[in-house]
């Protein structure tokens, strides 16, 4: 059988990933595929209850460890139950976040050491890694406001402060600009109807190429 592949949508908070991730999930199947749609932290049984612990805003107790481990935790529930086999089986796998999200939040944001965020990575993934991540860019502030106007209560990482926020978001820009091959950034405050279609060009181009590089007669 031959393999699927991983497109991740990542970025700030209210920069749009679950409207463009519905765009491309329409999109992929309208194309007739049958995408495994998932989310950071979360995606399993377990990875959704360790989300609940993480983004409840009661968890205010939280040691940064704490959290670097239990997203890792998740991450690692998430690529062997559902993440690999969906791969295996030659499904497209979309993900709302990814390990892109640890190094953003935990190390540029938190402070939390680079090489202990990448080797709790590579434990959590198995050394997998995501065809392309594309990052939505947005400013904070920007980013806030339409998490207010989308009417939804803030968790516990979205009510953190505009600086912490803002490091995170200058951690995605330099894990792009470091790994150009890997990730894409879109200017998350052009309409809507501009980021999809960026989004889905991208999308289009690594299915296609997954897809091409396929052996012709299995
Ligand atoms: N490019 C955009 N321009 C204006 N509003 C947007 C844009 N992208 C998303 N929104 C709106 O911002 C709000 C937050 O979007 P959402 O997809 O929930 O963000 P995220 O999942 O990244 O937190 C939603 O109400 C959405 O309709
Ligand atoms: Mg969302």
């Amino acid at each position: 059988m031959s393999k699927g592949c991983m497109i991740v949508c990542d970025g700030g908070n209210g920069a749009g990933k679950s409207t463009v991730l519905q765009s491309i999930e329409h999109h992929l199947i309208a194309q007739g595929r049958d995408p495994v749609m998932t989310r950071e932290p979360g995606g399993t049984p377990i990875g959704e209850k360790i989300r609940e612990v993480l983004l409840d805003r009661g968890s205010s107790e939280m040691f940064d460890v704490t959290e670097l481990m239990l997203f890792a935790a998740a991450r690692a529930q998430h690529v062997r139950e559902k993440i690999l086999p969906a791969i295996n089986s030659g499904k497209i796998v979309v993900s709302d976040r990814f390990d892109s999200a640890t190094v953003s939040f935990q190390h540029y944001g938190r402070g939390l050491p680079l090489n202990l965020i990448r080797q709790l990575n590579d434990i959590a993934t198995d050394g997998f890694k995501p065809d392309i991540t594309i990052i939505l860019d947005l400013d904070p502030a920007a980013g806030l406001k339409r998490v207010h106007s989308r009417g939804s209560e803030l968790d516990r990482m979205e009510q953190e402060n505009l600086q912490f926020l803002q490091k995170a978001r200058t951690g995605y820009l330099e894990q792009a600009k470091d790994d150009p091959d890997h990730f894409i950034v879109i200017d998350a405050s052009k309409p809507l109807e501009i980021v999809i279609s960026e989004a889905i060009r991208i999308v289009d181009q690594v299915v296609s190429k997954s897809y091409s590089q396929r052996p012709s007669f299995t």
